[in-house]
């Protein structure tokens, strides 16, 4: 019988309801959406499964203790309550990863070196030999939670972030976050079997995400690695039949376009080896053309952007630029679902179109929107 247990999975502000849909679609249950994290529960099969699969997950998280704290010794006395030679062994390095809002302690990095020496002191004294710590690539990464009194340890299934899909090997100076625009794509209703746009493409990564999801290919495609492969019950099995089912239940080909551009050579350039490195030149198609000058495919469909916000370049310019996106979309994109992610709130008024939908979000610190712009054939 396999046994159940709670499960956590992170993700970005504004994005935690999408989580929990895809985490449904798995086979999760008990989900309960929380600020910035979504908790479930599930067995080693949907732990698998939430890494290869979740979209819009950051990490998924096994806790395996919580614990109250009155004073900092407490933290070390419950980590060493933890019987360590379940999770590692003598030889195995580990990395803590600690969140800290509590004012018993006020450093996250005295915190994760408290718990690295409970759990090394226990190997020692039991095993003689010290675990190693290896902060880039540990065997066994682990999550620290600490919000005032209130603690909670989990093992870190996920290892590196699931933003870092493996499919770019070139970036621009500021390329999306995979999570975010995954989560952007969900937020746009797009359904995969009609003409899909992003005329600023970037280094390609709406694009890129989209030719994912319309193929059904999972967003773990191209990693090799995940947390879990290092823990001492991984069952390779397991996982490699997950793999081999997503792979078998991929679509072949797409019968609409996916289209985009973008009006800087060395960006284009960049675009072109991200895409190709993701394998998906057959079902992308990009242009070094100015966004102005881009016939997109026909309606409907769905164009994404997102503008430069204006850290490099004069506010004329910029103010220049959203002026012309609105006369661009009311000229081009009829029967268009248009959407512009910014940063810039005061330029988005400069399209001088009505949204009919907005969403907060954050690219990093940045507070941002993403405008919904409905394009109707007759002049709205
Ligand atoms: C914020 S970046 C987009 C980043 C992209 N989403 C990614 O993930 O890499 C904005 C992009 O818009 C492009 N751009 C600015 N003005 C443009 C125009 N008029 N036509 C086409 N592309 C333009 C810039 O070259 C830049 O690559």
């Amino acid at each position: 019988m396999t046994q159940t247990f709670s499960l956590s999975a992170t993700t970005l502000f504004g994005l935690e309801e999408i989580l929990a849909e895809e985490l449904k679609s798995l086979g999760a249950k008990d989900i309960r959406v929380q600020r910035r994290f979504v908790e479930f529960s599930g067995d080693q099969y949907l732990m698998y499964k939430a890494n290869l699969w979740c979209r819009t997950a950051i990490r998924i998280l096994k806790p395996i203790a919580y614990f109250t704290l009155h004073e900092e010794d407490d933290l070390y006395r419950e980590i060493q309550e933890i019987r360590w030679d379940k999770y590692i062994t003598p030889q195995s390095t580990i990395a803590i990863d600690s969140f800290v809002h509590s004012s018993i302690f006020t450093h996250s990095l005295y915190v994760s070196q408290r718990t690295k020496d409970a759990i090394v002191d226990q190997m020692r004294d039991e095993k003689g030999i010290r675990p190693g710590v290896d902060l880039k690539d540990p065997d066994l990464r682990l999550n620290l939670h600490i919000n005032q009194n209130k603690a909670v340890l989990s093992l870190d299934s996920s290892g590196d972030s699931l933003h870092k899909r493996g499919y770019r090997i070139q970036t621009n100076t500021v390329p999306l976050n995979e999570v975010l625009a995954a989560g952007i794509l969900y937020l746009t209703g797009w359904d995969c079997n009609s003409s899909f746009i992003d005329p600023m493409c970037g280094s390609g990564t709406f694009l890129i995400e989209a030719a994912m999801m319309a193929l059904g290919r999972v967003p773990g495609y191209y990693r090799n690695k995940f947390g879990f492969m290092r823990w001492l019950d991984y069952d390779s099995g397991l996982f490699h039949g997950i793999q081999d089912e997503a792979i078998k239940n991929e679509r072949e080909t797409l019968s609409f376009p996916i289209e985009g551009s973008d009006v800087n050579r060395k960006t284009y350039q960049i675009a072109c080896k991200n895409i190709q490195n993701a394998g998906m030149e057959d079902y992308i198609q990009i242009q070094h053309k100015a966004f102005e000058e881009q016939t997109p495919p026909p309606a409907p469909g769905v164009m994404v952007m997102n503008p430069p916000y204006g850290e490099r370049q004069e506010v004329d310019q910029l103010r220049e630029k959203y002026i012309r996106i609105g006369d661009v979309l009311k000229s081009k994109y009829k029967n268009y679902s248009a959407f512009v992610f910014t940063g810039n709130l005061k330029e988005a008024k400069n399209i001088g179109l009505r949204t009919t939908f907005r969403k907060e979000l954050f690219n990093g610190a940045i507070d941002c929107r993403l405008l919904k712009y409905d394009m109707y054939a007759g002049s709205k």
